[in-house]
């Protein structure tokens, strides 16, 4: 059963604020999105056809350079879209194989365990599998600034990636978005009918997206843990 990853990185990172694409930032001394594709790579075990990198079209040539040290029958660079659902199907005309894991590029230090965790349940035969978290703090429903209710958060998870799904379940639920968009891929699966599995995610599974994660992921690549 051999498996995909799509690595969407052709996002701007409006919320980083930095002085280029987030995933062309600097992590001591490799861009966040080296460091992704090295982590997909060090989870052994996923019986890996591809890789497919999806960047701002005007990065391609650069990304090929920067990514030049990994067997490039692995990976295929192409390019997105102005929405992050866009860049996915992209990405989607280029996967082969049973199983396709879409990953954002912005996850550097996701364990190799929560891969493994994702794609055995897809061997176990659920079509869509997501990784979560338990929510740690209080949520409450505001309306400006004022609480509505507290929000029981013992039934919700913070999802992250990589999500997980048979090739043919993800295809049909990007047909069936028609061009719609999603903050997730298991959410236009959830909007085709197909059921969502849930495995434990990784505190280290998580997204650089504000200045403060940036900084919490350089302390990390100096070795700190
Ligand atoms: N992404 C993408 N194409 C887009 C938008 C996002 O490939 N049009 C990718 C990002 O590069 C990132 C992942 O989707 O790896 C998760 O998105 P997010 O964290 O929102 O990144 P950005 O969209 O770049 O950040 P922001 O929303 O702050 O601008
Ligand atoms: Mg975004």
């Amino acid at each position: 059963m051999s498996t995909s990853v799509i690595i969407p990185a052709a996002g701007s990172g409006v919320r980083l604020g930095e002085d280029r694409p987030k995933a062309f930032v600097d992590l001591g001394g490799a861009t966040i999105l080296a460091r992704t594709v090295s982590s997909v790579l060090a989870a052994d075990g996923l019986d890996l056809d591809r890789i497919v990198v999806v960047v701002p079209g005007e990065l391609i040539d650069a990304v090929r350079s920067d990514l030049a040290g990994i067997d490039s029958a692995t990976i295929v660079v192409t390019a997105g879209g102005d929405e992050r659902t866009d860049s996915v199907r992209a990405g989607l005309n280029h996967v082969a194989g049973d199983f396709v894991l879409v990953h954002d590029a912005a996850r550097p230090f996701t364990p190799a365990a929560v891969f493994h965790r994702v794609v055995e349940a897809l061997r176990a035969g659920f079509p869509a599998v997501v990784p979560g978290l338990p929510v740690v703090d209080t949520l409450k429903r505001v309306d400006d600034d004022t609480v509505i209710e507290t929000v029981d958060r013992a039934v919700l998870r913070a999802v992250q990636t990589p999500q997980g799904f048979h090739a043919d379940a993800l295809a049909k639920a990007y047909l069936a978005a028609d061009g719609g968009v999603a903050t997730d891929d298991a959410g236009l699966a959830e909007r085709a009918g197909f059921g969502v599995h849930v495995v434990a995610g990784d505190p280290d599974a998580f997204k650089i997206t504000t200045p403060w994660d940036l900084r919490l992921a350089r302390a990390i690549a100096k070795g700190w843990d």
